[in-house]
């Protein structure tokens, strides 16, 4: 397919990005009306890095409206400005450049308050108007609300009585990070309160694992390829294997962590997010509501396996290495209690009833201060059913291979022969690797943030996504606070035994970290 040909059968969303079209046209998309962008938790972590270094990556190449302003929201801003210097130096995808920070600083405000503090607010809504008026803009503001989720609704409600959610003139949109909710009652409460306040075309609900360009290149191979969709069937698959393995532990993030859990980090959100594109149709349009459209029917489609003691694993890491260096377990890290029953790898196996994927089990398994970081989805052919014994005997799996991170790709695994004499089948493996291929691809936060800016909500899940996920693994949260402590699995290895027995008893095995 030419580019054109591609623009024109999946056209960008709004004339303004749709992921099929950028990814593979790989262009960011145009640049957003003018903003002002209020971030509420600027002196916290996630700011420091990922944020304001995304923003400064942005600029950096010039994808930032002209009449751009970033608002901090913090409770001491005295050395704020420096702080934010220091996280880009430390953190940005691009070299620093003292010419690009400077314009950026200009455009860098901060307002001291916290947020119990009504008057804070006050003085946020003036000095944004300030702005509007100063550069003649037209009221557009983004709320990101990179803090605690428990300040969500506080943050909103005091945004709703300043008269800030909503405006004659411009635009309001607001940010929220995930973890959205600890369950699902607890996430349809905070949707409410979200609700109450923005409108739900408003509220962007960050997945940073749909802003890896990997992960959107899902839907590309998938539909702009005529070879795979017909074999994407329960006639075809075997099984699929989504594995996100983090060769760190949770090392000082015992605040958020403990009682949370690696099913509740990142099964909820990233990987079920990655299931639903893997196994989505094809949507009607490929822009936010069509794919909305496909990957909630996906989500309402799944359902836990069981046996769960069989189908389900969990551990917690005791002491072992991480990247090659002595450490001790989660129960004697700082922050956390010695009987915490917090875990730190987990694995299930899920079913989507669909006439597609009836009977083609998805196994799912993420874990810390695992062998390696990696995360990628594998997706495993049946093997050839209509050869001779001899050739039955020689067949190989299929698997096509997609490389999130690292080293981001494509593989491919097929049998070939092996030169000389017989027949001797040995598999190797076809491979693209991005970065061979194309520029250095955005940090997902800088697509995101982008996204935000320019009002395409593609890549962002929705209330229905988020609830529907919980409503998968809410069943196995229930039943693993009934079974005690996690496993314990050695610090470095490839997590528990039971882990690897959850395989087998299907015959078959786990992709080697
Ligand atoms: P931090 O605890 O590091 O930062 C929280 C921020 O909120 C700080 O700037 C803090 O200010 C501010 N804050 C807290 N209470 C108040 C208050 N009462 N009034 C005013 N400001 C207040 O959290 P993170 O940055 O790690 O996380 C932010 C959000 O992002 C959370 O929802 C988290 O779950 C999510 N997230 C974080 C990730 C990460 O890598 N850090 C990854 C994915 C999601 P002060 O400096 O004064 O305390
Ligand atoms: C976050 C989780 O959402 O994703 C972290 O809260 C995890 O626990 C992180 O480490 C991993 O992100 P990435 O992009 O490094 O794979």
């Amino acid at each position: 397919m030419t580019v054109s040909e591609v623009q024109e059968r999946y056209p960008l969303a709004g004339g303004s990005g749709g992921v099929v079209g950028a990814a593979l046209i790989g262009n960011i998309g145009q640049l957003a009306e003018p903003v002002s962008m209020v971030i509420f938790g600027i002196t916290g972590d996630l700011a420091r890095k990922k944020l304001l270094p995304a923003i400064y990556d942005l600029a950096h190449s010039g994808q930032l409206p002209a009449d751009f302003d970033l608002v901090g929201f913090a409770r001491e801003t005295a050395d704020a400005e420096t702080q934010l210097r220091e996280s880009v130096t430390a953190y940005a995808r691009t070299p620093f450049d003292p010419e690009v920070w400077e314009s950026l600083a200009e455009r860098i405000h901060l307002v001291q308050g916290s947020f119990d503090d009504t008057a804070a607010f006050a003085r946020l809504s003036a000095r944004l108007a300030e702005l509007d008026v100063r550069r003649g803009k037209s009221g557009n503001y983004v709320f990101y609300l990179s803090v605690p989720p428990s300040f969500f609704a506080t943050v909103c409600d005091q945004l709703a009585i300043c008269g800030l959610n909503r405006s004659a003139h411009g635009w309001r949109r607001v940010v929220v990070e995930k973890p959205f909710g600890h369950d699902l009652a607890s996430s349809q409460s905070l949707g409410v309160a979200l609700e109450r306040v923005f409108p739900p075309s408003s509220i962007y609900r960050i997945d940073h694992y749909l802003g890896k360009e990997t992960v959107q290149n899902i839907l590309a191979l998938r539909f702009a390829n005529g070879m795979f969709e017909p074999l994407w069937n329960n006639r075809h698959i075997d099984h699929v294997q989504i594995t996100m393995a983090e060769s760190v532990g949770v090392t000082g993030r015992a605040g958020y962590y403990d009682g949370v859990g690696a099913a509740r980090d990142v099964i909820q959100n990233h990987l079920l997010q990655l299931l639903a594109l893997i196994a989505m149709e094809e949507p009607v349009a490929f822009d936010a509501d069509g794919i909305a459209a496909e990957k909630i029917k996906v989500l309402s489609a799944t359902e836990l396996l069981g046996p769960l003691a069989e189908t389900s694993a969990r551990g917690q890491y005791g002491a072992g290495v991480e990247n090659d260096v002595p450490v001790p377990g989660l129960a004697d890290e700082a922050g956390f209690p010695a009987d915490s029953a917090t875990e730190t790898f987990a694995a299930l196996t899920v079913g989507i009833a669909t006439r597609r994927w009836a009977g083609v089990p998805f196994f799912i398994r993420t874990g810390k201060r695992l062998a390696r970081r990696t995360a990628e989805i594998a997706v495993t052919f049946t093997p050839p059913v209509h050869g001779s014994p001899a050739s039955r005997a020689a067949a190989v799996s299929n698997v096509l291979v997609f490389r999130v991170q690292p080293d981001d790709g494509i593989e491919l695994h097929i049998g070939a022969k092996r030169p000389g004499g017989g027949m001797h089948i040995q598999p190797v493996s076809l491979g693209m690797d991005f970065r061979s291929v194309f520029d250095p691809a955005p940090e997902a936060y800088e697509r995101l943030i982008c996204d935000v800016l320019r009002g395409d909500a593609t890549l962002f899940p929705r209330r229905e996504e988020v609830e529907w996920s919980w409503k998968v693994v809410d069943p196995l949260l229930d039943y693993w606070t009934g079974c005690g402590r996690p496993e314990t699995y050695r610090s470095g290895s490839s997590g528990p035994a039971s882990a690897e027995r959850m395989l087998s008893r299907t015959a078959r095995a786990w992709r080697t970290l």
